[in-house]
């Protein structure tokens, strides 16, 4: 009777907060053909599906989650003041974060900006070369189309055209662009799958679209080349790496003789801007992010100077020894006498995996193990972060332990996300 009462309030409760009942339509890539502006459908499951997400967009003014080639979206008509609110309300953003425009046309691009704008010769080359992917650039605003709750009073819209086929697919039938943050609980990682955003997101959104997984795994990289100076501002590191943008202008972009030549500026690397440290126009600056709710270690092994570093078996000596007896002094009898999951991330061929004490049946102290790929390939261990770490969470790890890796391509994007999502720093030496 007890357990009847403790399960009807429960569901009572959750009913209670549940907004919709969210459905999960699969989607299929493959039988989307994107050759001109206008996508071509072969699956009709995955037709109607995209139909049924544009109804609830437009007619019905709500957010749907679709996926994208760097992480899921939640999605709403971005020209609509009180359609882009939903988003703000679904994921507890905080309102003076401005948002992405998504768009998936030339056509659609241009008619998002100032009359008589021209879009500047740098940005003609990295659009030719990135978009649709996953590159967004920071235009000026036209506040005639463009609502002050997209930009959170900004001067300036981001936008990008996606490269995933149901993201694109999906914005050319809604046929308006989308304003779209990752499909996640503000602060929380972003979800790479359609099941991410369903633990997450499950009661609050009317239509999840599971196009699978993301392919890049990490959010597009935010681009500001409006200034004076002509070099060009990295906001957020992302799935475009710097390497890449300087490449194209170097190709593209000539430096006049005398002129001072252009750069592409990593933020919190190579500048800082106190006054935009202030608004939260620097992704990620202000709030919090990318946080699970079991604190993460960030594992430094990569510093010049090993002088202050511990011994990676001395550091997880005193880590099983702290949270053994954190829990053997806990009031409750079962947390005093069940297992201790510690997860650890870090790359397939890392010194790290050998370090580890392996798990002996008389201890309580268990490794989950989430190799992200081969420290050669940082594409690999980037797709696999985000999945790290929310399935590490799921499985019930009391703590995280993330390896550091080298910020070189699309290394600077992860060690940004790591950063932001550790509540701790320690330097070890694996060898
Ligand atoms: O890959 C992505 O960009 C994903 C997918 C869904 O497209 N979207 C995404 O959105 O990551 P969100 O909202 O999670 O992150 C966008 C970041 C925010 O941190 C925001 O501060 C910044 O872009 N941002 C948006 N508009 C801006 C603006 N006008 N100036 C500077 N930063 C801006
Ligand atoms: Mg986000």
């Amino acid at each position: 009777m007890f357990i009847l009462r403790v399960l009807r309030r429960f569901c009572t409760r959750s009913m209670a907060s549940a907004k919709f009942t969210t459905q999960v339509l699969k989607c299929d890539p493959s039988s989307i053909d994107f050759s001109s502006d206008e996508p071509v459908i072969s699956c009709h499951d995955t037709a109607d599906a995209l139909k049924t997400a544009a109804r609830h967009l437009v007619a019905q003014r709500q957010p749907v989650v679709f996926p994208t080639e760097t992480v899921y979206g939640l999605g709403a008509l971005a020209l609509e003041s009180d359609a882009a609110a939903e988003i703000f309300s679904t994921k507890g953003r905080p309102a003076d974060n401005p948002l992405i425009v998504h768009v998936s046309s030339m056509k659609m691009l241009q008619s998002l900006l100032p009359p008589g704008y021209t879009i500047p010769d740098t940005y003609q080359a990295l659009i030719k070369t990135f978009w649709p992917g996953p590159l967004t650039l920071l235009f000026p605003r036209n506040p005639s189309v463009i609502p002050s709750i997209i930009t959170a009073g900004q001067p300036t819209v981001a936008i990008r055209m996606p490269a995933h086929p149901v993201a694109r697919a999906l914005i050319a039938i809604a046929d308006a662009p989308l304003a779209a943050p990752s499909a996640n609980t503000s602060g929380k990682p972003s979800p790479t799958r359609a099941a991410h955003v369903a633990a997450d997101l499950d009661g609050k959104v009317p239509l999840i679209l599971d196009g699978g997984a993301c392919g890049f795994g990490l959010e597009s990289t935010v681009v500001d080349g409006l200034a004076e100076d002509g070099h060009l501002r990295v906001l957020r590191p992302g799935g475009v790496t710097v390497e890449d943008l300087e490449c194209v202008l170097r190709d593209n972009i000539p430096v006049d003789v005398g002129a001072q030549p252009w750069r592409v500026l990593v933020h919190k690397r190579d500048y800082a801007d106190a006054q935009q440290e202030q608004a939260p126009t620097t992704p990620g600056m202000k709030y919090r992010h990318y946080s699970p709710s079991v604190p993460v270690v960030l594992l430094s092994t990569l510093a010049n100077d090993s002088r202050n570093s511990v011994p990676i078996s001395d550091y997880l000596e005193t880590l099983t020894t702290s949270l053994l007896s954190s829990s053997s002094s806990s009031s409750s009898s079962t947390s005093a006498l069940s297992s201790i999951s510690i997860g650890v991330l870090a790359p397939t061929d890392s010194l790290l995996w050998s370090r580890l004490p392996s798990t002996s049946s008389n201890s309580r102290i268990r490794w989950q193990r989430h190799p992200l790929g081969p420290l050669a390939d940082p594409g690999v261990i980037a797709h696999n972060l985000f999945d790290g770490l929310l399935s590490l969470e799921k499985a019930g790890v009391r703590v995280m332990l993330i390896e550091e890796v080298s910020e070189k391509r699309e290394g600077l994007a992860i060690m940004n996300r790591v950063r932001k999502a550790a509540s701790e720093t320690v330097a070890v030496s694996l060898s």
